[in-house]
């Protein structure tokens, strides 16, 4: 019974975290971006348009958390950029948003 108990509140902590925007960048995006956004991942090779180094201060299609969230969401068409708006829930999109920061430097 006790057990039981302790589950529950696990899994509810476990709800209320944060997503971790590092972890979502390993997983989905360090591939062809690269560990440290470098745009180095080892996906990436033999690609017609290279992945954007995110560790640059700025970016092409711009660096406000509006811009960022759009390019994760709906991607870049015409490119291996895709979008994740169907992947990854808006919480999970809007740590990204906040990691790729750190990536600038920024935070
Ligand atoms: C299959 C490889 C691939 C994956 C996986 C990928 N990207 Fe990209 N990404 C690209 C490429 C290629 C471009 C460059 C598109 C262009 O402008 O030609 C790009 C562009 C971008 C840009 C625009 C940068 C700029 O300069 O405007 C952002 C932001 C971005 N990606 C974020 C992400 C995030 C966050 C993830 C993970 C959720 C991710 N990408 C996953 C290949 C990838």
């Amino acid at each position: 019974m006790r057990r039981i108990l302790l589950l529950a509140l696990t899994a509810g902590a476990v709800q209320a975290a944060p997503p971790d925007g590092k972890a979502l960048y390993t997983t989905w995006c360090a591939g062809c971006h690269g560990a440290q956004g470098m745009g180095d991942g080892p996906d990436a090779r033999g690609f017609d348009s290279k992945p954007s180094s995110l560790a640059a201060a700025s970016y092409k299609r711009g660096t406000t958390d509006k811009a960022v969230l759009k390019i994760i969401t709906k991607g870049v068409p015409g490119t291996p950029m895709d979008g994740y708006g169907n992947k990854l829930k808006d919480d999970q999109r809007e740590a990204l948003v906040q990691y790729l920061k750190v990536l600038r430097g920024e935070k």
